[in-house]
C-alpha cells in the first residue's frame, strides 16, 4: 500500500490527494467496469485470470506433446513480450523457449542450425494474423519444419478466432489453434494462450499466476482507498501534470530483465495518443524507459540523481529470495570484511532502499512496488496489476488505451515497399518522396 505520510507533488500529502481523487478514480472504475460487456473496448483482459476452461486446454495440449526440447514462440510485441518477461522469470524447463521477433537473419539462422526439428514446437502468434515479421518468420519455420516427419505436429497457432490468413490455414493444415479473444488486445494478452502457453510449456505455475491476477482484479474494483492500481495510477498522473513525462521502472532482479520490455510497450502504445475521445488534440503520453537494478546504478542512476528531474522512477523489490548466497570471509581481504557473513540478497536489498532515498533525498520522486517474493502468483499480481493502472490512467487521460494508430502507417510503408498487392500508390508516393 501507499503509506499516507507519503508526499506527492507541491508537497501536497497522498492522503489529502487521493480524497480529492477519490470520486473520479471510483467514477473511472466504474465507467471500465461498464464498458466491459462490449467487444470493441478491448476489457476482455480484465476476465481472462477467471478462464480456467482455455486453460485447462492449454495444460491438456502441453501434456500431450511430452516429446519437446525447444519450443519457439513467432510473434512480435504485445505477441512475445509477456512469455519472454514470465518465462525469463519463472521458467524452469526442461522445455527451452526462443523467441523470434525480429526479422534480423543472423540470429534466426544461428537459432535454426541449433534446433532439432523433430523435437521442436513452433508457436506461431498474431492476433491479427498478418504481421509482416511474424508472417515471415512462419514461411522460414514452416518450410524448415519439412525436415520432420510430420511438420503438422511441430506448429501450434495462437490467433484470433476468425481473422487474419492464420486461422484458415490452420483449419485447412489440420493444425492444432488456440483462440486470442476478440475483446483482448495484443499488449494485454499476456495471460490468455498468447503468454499461457510458451510458459505451460517452461514449467511455470499457471494457476498461481491467474490467482495473483485475480487478486490484482479485487483491488482494482475496489474503492479509491484500498484501489491500488487507481492510486499508482493517480500517482503517474500528478507527476505527469508537473510535467515528469519519463516513467522509469526499474526490478531490482535479473530474473525480472524482461519486465520492463513488456511494461514500455504497454505503457508507451496505449497512452501515447494524439486525440482524446471526443477527437480533439490532446498528445497524451509519457515515456517508459527500462532500467535494471543493481546493474543500471552504474549507469543511469546518476542521469536520475542529478540530471533533470524529469521523471518519476517506480522500483520493483522482492521481499525475500528464494535462494540465497552467503558471502564468505576471506583471509587477505579484510577490507570487505562489511560484507563477510552477510549475504547477496542483503547487499541487493540495501543498494535498492539506498538508491531510492538517494533519488528522495535530491527531490527525485519514485516508489517501490513490493513483491513478498518473485513467484507466479506474486507476478500474475504485478502484471494485472499494471494493466489496470494502464487502464486507469487512460480513463484520467480521457484516451483510448487499447488502439495505436500511430504505428499503422509504418506497417503500411513496410507493406508498399515489399511489393503487397494493394499498396501500389503508396509505394509511388514513397518513390516520389525518395524513400524505396
Ligand atoms: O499491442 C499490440 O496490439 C501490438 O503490439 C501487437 O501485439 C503487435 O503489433 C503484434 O500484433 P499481432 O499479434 O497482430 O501480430
Amino acid at each position: 500500500n501507499i503509506s499516507p505520510e507519503c508526499v506527492g507533488p507541491n508537497g501536497v500529502a497522498w492522503t489529502s490527494s487521493l480524497t480529492s481523487y477519490a470520486q473520479r478514480l471510483e467514477a473511472a472504475r466504474d465507467e471500465i467496469l461498464t464498458r466491459k460487456s462490449d467487444p470493441g473496448a478491448f476489457l476482455g483482459w480484465i476476465d481472462l485470470p477467471e478462464d480456467t476452461e482455455t486453460l485447462r486446454q492449454v495444460r491438456r495440449y502441453r501434456e500431450a506433446q511430452p516429446w519437446v526440447e525447444d519450443l519457439v514462440v513467432l510473434g512480435i510485441g504485445g505477441s512475445a513480450l509477456g512469455a519472454q518477461a514470465v518465462g525469463a522469470a519463472l521458467g524452469k524447463g526442461p522445455v527451452r523457449l526462443h523467441f523470434v521477433d525480429n526479422v534480423e537473419p543472423e540470429p534466426v539462422l544461428e537459432l535454426l542450425r541449433s534446433l532439432n526439428p523433430e523435437k521442436t514446437l513452433v508457436n506461431v502468434i498474431s492476433k491479427s494474423g498478418t504481421t509482416a515479421e511474424t508472417m515471415a518468420a512462419f514461411l522460414v519455420f514452416r518450410r524448415w519444419l519439412e525436415r520432420a516427419e510430420n511438420w503438422q505436429q511441430h506448429v501450434v497457432v495462437t490467433t484470433d478466432p476468425s481473422r487474419g490468413i492464420l486461422r484458415p490455414y490452420a483449419a485447412a493444415e489440420g493444425l492444432t489453434a488456440f483462440d486470442i479473444p476478440p475483446s483482448v488486445g495484443g499488449r494485454f494478452s499476456v495471460l490468455s494462450p498468447v503468454g499461457t502457453l510458451p510458459l505451460a510449456f517452461a514449467g511455470v505455475d499457471l494457476e498461481n499466476l491467474l490467482a495473483g491476477a485475480r487478486k490484482a482484479n479485487e483491488q482494482a474494483r475496489s474503492e479509491a482507498a484500498r484501489n491500488l492500481p487507481a492510486q499508482t495510477a493517480l500517482v503517474h498522473h500528478l507527476f505527469a501534470q508537473k510535467g515528469l513525462n519519463i516513467v522509469v521502472l526499474m526490478p531490482y532482479s535479473t530474473r525480472l530483465r524482461y519486465l520492463p520490455d513488456w511494461f514500455v510497450q504497454l505503457h508507451d502504445e496505449s497512452l501515447g495518443k494524439l486525440y482524446n475521445r471526443e477527437g480533439k488534440e490532446v498528445r497524451t503520453g509519457t515515456t517508459a524507459v527500462r532500467a535494471i537494478g543493481t546493474t543500471d546504478q552504474h549507469a543511469q542512476v546518476q542521469l536520475f540523481r542529478e540530471g533533470p528531474h524529469d521523471k518519476l522512477v517506480v522500483f520493483v523489490r522482492l521481499e525475500n529470495p528464494s535462494e540465497d548466497l552467503e558471502i564468505p570471509a576471506v583471509k587477505g581481504l579484510e577490507g570487505l570484511d562489511y560484507l563477510f557473513g552477510r549475504t547477496f540478497f542483503e547487499l541487493l536489498t540495501a543498494e535498492a532502499k539506498a538508491t531510492a532515498h538517494a533519488l528522495a533525498k535530491a527531490h527525485q520522486p519514485n516508489y517501490t512496488l513490493l513483491l513478498e517474493r518473485l513467484d507466479a502468483y506474486h507476478l500474475g499480481w504485478l502484471l494485472q496489476h499494471l494493466m489496470w493502472q494502464t487502464a486507469y490512467l487512460g480513463e484520467l487521460w480521457n484516451i483510448n488505451a487499447f488502439d495505436q494508430p500511430g504505428v499503422e502507417l509504418g506497417k503500411e510503408y513496410t507493406y508498399a515497399l515489399m511489393g503487397r498487392k494493394g499498396y501500389e500508390k503508396l509505394a509511388e508516393e514513397l518513390r516520389a518522396e525518395g524513400v524505396g
